[in-house]
């Protein structure tokens, strides 16, 4: 799915925010932008994103961003002039959305380092950054049993220094070898359910009255 494909979704499967979630100031639908951080083919982190937008109610769009490969490294001394392209697409997409999704491998023990410089570029500048005030919510898929949650913890630490407001759970998918069907999604009810709570607090966030899954 690339980025600018919107997505709106019928109520997942287990038949919750049958209202649908909706900007309850403008009425208008809720726009999530999802950051998948690695850049493998065949990420587990772009599946898990895949398998969020499988569980959307209506009234949330998720919009996928695969601009990840082209964001050159951070330079201060490129902050001068106009940013590069690839940055003024990626400061685009999380500006006009309501709220950013970052699924984020682990990498020793960390984020992998070209999604580290994609939200150093999103940090600045300071004082104005698209990241600022942004909601953002985290989730994680590894091979391994504890990546996910780890990696999670690495960027949030990250977010809350750039000043990104964190929304609600973490989702961490160990064994991500065996979590996913061949339409990306979620085989387990227990992370199927996690998933749609995580949407669920998500669009909560804008609109009250829908409460988690
Ligand atoms: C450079 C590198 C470092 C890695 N470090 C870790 C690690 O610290 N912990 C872990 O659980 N997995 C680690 N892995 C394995 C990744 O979690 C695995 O490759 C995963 O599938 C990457 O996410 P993706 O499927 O979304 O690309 C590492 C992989 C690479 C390439």
């Amino acid at each position: 799915m690339a980025y600018g494909e919107s997505r709106r979704h019928q109520a997942g499967p287990t038949g919750r925010c049958p209202r649908g979630a909706f900007d309850v100031n403008s009425q208008r639908a809720i726009t999530i932008v999802g950051i998948p951080g690695s850049l493998r083919r065949e990420s587990f982190n772009r599946q898990l994103l895949h398998a969020v937008s499988h569980e959307l109610p209506p009234g949330l769009n998720l919009d996928v961003w695969n601009g990840l490969a082209r964001i050159p490294a951070f330079n201060e001394d490129l902050e001068d002039g106009p940013v590069p392209e690839a940055v003024a697409d990626l400061r685009s997409a999380i500006a006009q959305a309501d709220a950013a999704l970052i699924a984020t491998p682990e990498y020793n023990g960390s984020i992998p380092g070209q999604l580290k410089n994609a939200l150093d570029w999103a940090s600045r500048p300071r004082g104005s950054a698209v990241l600022e005030g942004k909601p953002v919510a985290t989730m994680s898929a590894s091979p391994t049993p504890y990546g996910a949650a780890w990696a999670q913890e690495s960027l949030r630490r990250v977010l809350t220094i750039i000043g990104a407001e964190l929304v609600g759970s973490e989702l961490a998918v160990p064994q991500a070898f065996q979590q996913f069907d061949a339409a990306s999604r979620l085989i387990a009810p227990e992370f199927r359910q996690q998933c749609t709570g995580l949407i669920g607090e998500l669009a909560a966030r804008f609109d009250p009255a829908m409460t988690a899954a």
